[in-house]
């Protein structure tokens, strides 16, 4: 009996920032096909690496795998450049939106589908991203730069699915946005998963990211301390330590006492309960 079909699978990736920082150690994680998996962590705790191994952007910032392999389905990503890695699908958000304030919102998404060679699969794109974010298609001849935080960050994610991904990789959405202009971006991530795209969701807010996710990571220093399904970690002590912010870091309390009892995640544990629930 085989596991769940693998969209994406981050196997044991240590990683460093020259010969000093060292920012993943032996990472692991898994996103089934058609899955919602968040990575919490705090500041530092390596999430942005995470995400940059996966979409091959680490070397532009001086980062550099040292160990372990990043598949997308059965195939090693882990040494490909990102243009090649957005090519199998894998497509990053980055932190702090990064559009291009100069550019009007159609010129933006316009180079988000650049890579899409058939007009009609871009002309589909860009309806589809018209359909999630109503008002980009309202603001569409307006500079990128004049739109409020939440309007900015839709247009990333927008541009983003000009792509077209198989793992969406979206890192902190919601941060610095108001309350309900989260709650909106999180209602969309909903809807993008609905619609077949696997998501890698990177918050701080794990009120967020548990409410959206189907599975999650717990990053500290680099290592994954915590994983499980998001509505079992939802309830865990230590997530809810976490959630308030106070309280010693998990790992002091994860690396002396037993493993945590969520971890490993069995995927096909979970699978197999699921279709238990279902019948
Ligand atoms: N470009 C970089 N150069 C050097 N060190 C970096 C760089 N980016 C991140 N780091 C370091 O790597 C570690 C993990 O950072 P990061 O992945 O950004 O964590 P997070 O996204 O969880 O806040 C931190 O110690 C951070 O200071
Ligand atoms: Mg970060």
């Amino acid at each position: 009996m085989s596991a769940s079909p693998l969209a994406l699978k981050v196997a044991d990736v240590s990683a460093r920032y020259g010969r000093a920082v060292s920012a993943l150690d032996r990472a692991a994680l898994e996103i089934p096909e058609g899955a919602v998996v968040a990575v919490l962590g705090n500041n530092g705790a390596g999430k942005t690496t995470l995400l940059r191994v996966m979409s091959g952007t680490h070397r532009l910032h001086g980062g550099e795998i040292t160990g372990g392999q990043v598949f997308v389905g059965e195939t090693p990503i882990g040494g490909l450049n990102p243009r090649k890695i957005v090519a199998h699908g894998v497509i990053q958000v980055p932190e702090g939106r990064r559009i291009f304030s100069r550019l009007t919102v159609e010129e933006n998404l316009r180079v988000g589908g650049i890579r899409t060679r058939d007009r009609r699969s871009a002309a589909e794109a860009r309806a589809r991203v018209f359909d999630l974010f109503p008002i980009l298609a309202d603001r569409r001849h307006q500079r990128a730069g004049l739109m409020s935080g939440g309007e900015q960050q839709m247009l990333a994610i927008g541009r983003a699915l000009m792509a077209s991904p198989r793992v969406l990789l979206l890192d902190e959405p919601s941060l610095g946005l108001a309350p309900l202009v989260v709650e909106q971006i999180a209602h969309v991530i909903t809807e993008i998963n609905r619609q077949g795209t696997s998501v890698l969701l990177v918050e701080q807010n794990a009120e967020v990211a548990l409410g959206v996710a189907t599975h999650a990571y717990v990053l500290e220093l680099g290592r994954v301390v915590l994983s499980g399904p998001a509505s079992e970690l939802r309830n865990s002590p230590a997530i809810r330590q976490l959630y308030l912010g106070d309280g010693a870091p998990l790992g002091d309390e994860v690396a002396d006492g037993p493993r945590p009892v969520l971890a490993p995640w069995d995927f096909t544990a979970a699978a197999r309960t699921r279709s238990r629930k279902a019948s």
